[in-house]
């Protein structure tokens, strides 16, 4: 991987998991750890990109030559996203962003009551479809982790949200996915499809990414 194959080319990724506050001291969220995203940040640069990162709550530090914004909830993850949008020419979004959040955050802490309790939530906005129906979009990537029937699932959402490529991965398979060190990928796109077997997050990064800078450059 010495070429520096997205040199002159500007990318913005999402990372981590985003946090929806219940009350002040709680809130709803996954296991994302921000490895799988970071690690393509980490890549980018050293393949020569300049590179922006949106993450979401996570323990790692900002790889070389990364420029780093953090952000809790999806909503501070799109609004940190949208204006950042037309200076890169590809967006990845590898975060494990909330569907939903809470309806009413509580203005202080909920005390205990009664044996159940039931939490309204709404829809989040969705930052990857956000992105890809943007008037001057970036090649637009985006993850899918699924537990099951992952091609038709992936594939379902390469449409939907009008993407150039998706990558997904089993989360179902707890060496691989969330929070482990290493992930295996199925990417789709229009006309085609490759699959990358197990292998630490840093060289499945750069698999991804090889496979990103052809394709933009066609
Ligand atoms: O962080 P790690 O511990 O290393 O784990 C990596 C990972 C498993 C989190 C990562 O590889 C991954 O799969 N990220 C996507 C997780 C996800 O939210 O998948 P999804 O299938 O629910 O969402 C599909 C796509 O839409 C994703 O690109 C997601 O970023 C995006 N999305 C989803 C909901 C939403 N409201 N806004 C979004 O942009």
């Amino acid at each position: 991987f010495g070429p520096k194959l997205l040199a002159g080319l500007s990318l913005l990724l999402t990372a981590g998991p985003t946090r929806e506050a219940i009350d002040p001291v709680r809130y709803i969220s996954n296991h994302s750890s921000g490895k799988m995203g970071f690690a393509i940040a980490s890549a980018a640069a050293e393949m020569g990109a300049a590179v922006t990162l949106v993450t979401g709550p996570v323990n790692l530090p900002t790889p070389a030559n990364v420029s780093r914004i953090n952000v809790e909830s999806a909503q501070q993850m799109l609004d940190a996203v949208m204006p950042e949008v037309e200076k890169h020419q590809i967006f990845i979004g590898c975060a494990a962003v909330a569907d939903y959040k809470i309806a009413d955050i509580a203005d202080c802490k909920i005390k205990k009551s009664a044996a159940e309790m039931q939490l309204a939530l709404v829809r989040n906005p969705d930052i990857l479809a956000t992105v890809a129906s943007h008037e001057k979009r970036p090649f637009t990537v985006g993850f899918a982790a699924e537990t099951n029937d992952v091609e038709q699932y992936a594939k379902g959402k390469l449409a939907r949200k009008k993407l150039d490529m998706i990558a997904a991965n089993d989360v179902s398979n707890s060496d691989i996915g969330f929070n482990s060190d290493q992930n295996a990928l199925s990417v789709f796109w229009q006309d085609g499809a490759t699959h990358f077997p197990a292998v630490n997050k840093q060289i499945l990064a750069k698999q991804l990414l090889t496979l990103i800078a052809e394709k933009v450059k066609t």
